[in-house]
């Protein structure tokens, strides 16, 4: 395989590869290649199959009996943020409970930082994340809550990030305590003219102490006017409007999806908008889980991703996530895997990420385990061996 000016890769003697191509393999959703080989032609995947029949290319990589999976598709994180909320923490484990309130302890330390400090703090998260697996990642502004701030957040996470998000109306900025309105006036006014060039899309924290679901219509409605298109922190501490708003919308994804109706679960059903859990924000809060059996159940989409945030979840980490989301979340190791990497790609509307497919990225994990299994059956141990992103071998 050449003929072209890039460099072909060959990773044969792969013991499981799950590519999340049905018409493949063992033709489950993982659709599962036993003893298999894929080719990398620059930064996308040329080719899968069974390492007998592989073509020959300009390199070889022997996975040794190991498995190899799609990079994984983080489709929810905080990132542009400084300081710290160890003292939170240490409350909540004391027994105190989590609230939205303390996102204003974060937005006073990441007003005061520099463009150098947020961009480094940045980047640190996101190279802890590359080396435990994550090849696409989505991050949020939120933590400035002022036009300026939002958006020099957006411009920083923007030159890093896959995709970007607008989260100006993650709480009532505190310096519109009296005046909410005026607050949602400026997310969707002037804010938001200066945020939606940075951005792909608009998200809106639905929650008691945030924002209700009147004011999320009006702030999702109006960044979909500049071409933003939306997502929704959804009942996450409590039952409320967000997911059915999320439906109604035709938002990518509705996160968090704690607190459900059977209204909430049929919604989801019914709609193309992807159920995202983040079991690091209830492991961090002590909070219940999110019942991902009854959605898997009801035929929605389930992604899942780490919500890395200095407040609520404070964790890089997917294969974390997805230990938590077999142990406690009723999900086969197959569906944890399978939403942390095709489901993550399906909140994010992208296709050329999330599997092994011929045309896709060549994002690709290397285990040091023979299956996608142990990365519930072995939790807390740094299995990811090996990462390509974009056809260029990282780890
Ligand atoms: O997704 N829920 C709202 N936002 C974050 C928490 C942010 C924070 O506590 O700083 C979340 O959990
Ligand atoms: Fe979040």
């Amino acid at each position: 395989m050449s003929g072209t000016s890039t460099s072909t890769t060959v990773i044969t003697n792969i013991a499981t590869l799950v590519t999340n191509d049905p018409s493949l393999g063992d033709r489950s959703p993982l659709g599962l290649i036993q003893d298999a080989a894929v080719v990398i032609d620059g930064d996308r995947i040329a080719w899968t199959g069974e390492t007998s029949k592989a073509p020959a290319t300009d390199n070889r990589v022997d996975a040794g009996g190991r498995a190899v999976l799609p990079g994984f598709v983080d489709s929810h994180s905080h990132l542009v943020f400084a300081g710290d909320r160890t003292q939170e923490f240490n409350a909540r484990m004391s027994g105190r409970a989590y609230s939205a309130g303390g996102i204003r302890t974060t937005v006073a330390a990441t007003r005061a930082a520099s463009d150098g400090e947020l961009e480094a703090n940045l980047t640190r998260y996101l190279d802890e994340a590359l080396r435990q697996g994550t090849t696409t990642f989505e991050t949020k502004s939120g933590y400035g809550l002022t036009v300026a701030d939002e958006s020099r957040a957006l411009r920083i996470a923007a030159a890093h990030t896959d995709e970007v998000t607008y989260l100006g109306a993650h709480i009532v900025s505190p310096d519109y305590a009296d005046d909410p309105a005026a607050y949602v006036s400026l997310v969707t006014g002037e804010m938001l003219n200066a945020c939606a060039p940075h951005a792909r899309w608009i998200d809106v924290f639905c929650e008691k102490g945030a924002f209700d679901g009147d004011q999320a219509r009006a702030i999702l409605t109006a960044g979909r006017a500049k071409g933003l298109h939306p997502r929704i922190h959804a009942n996450q501490l409590s039952y409320g409007p967000g997911v059915q708003l999320a439906v109604e919308l035709d938002a990518a994804s509705a996160d968090h999806c704690t607190h459900l109706t059977d209204a909430d679960v049929d919604a989801l059903a019914s709609g193309a908008t992807v159920a995202t859990l983040l079991p690091g924000a209830e492991f961090s809060t002590r909070a219940q889980w999110p019942d991902a059996r009854r959605l898997l159940d009801a035929g929605v989409t389930v992604a899942l991703s780490t919500d890395c945030n200095p407040g609520s979840s404070f964790t890089s980490s997917v294969p974390f996530c997805i230990a938590l989301a077999v142990r406690d979340m009723g999900m086969t190791p197959d569906e944890a895997v399978w939403a942390a990497t095709a489901g993550g790609a399906a909140a994010l509307r992208r296709d050329d990420v999330g599997r092994v497919a011929v045309g896709a990225r060549a994002d690709l994990i290397l285990l040091d385990a023979p299956s996608h299994v142990h990365l519930a059956y072995r939790p807390g141990v740094p299995l990811v061996t090996g990462v390509w992103r974009r056809g260029t071998r990282i780890v």
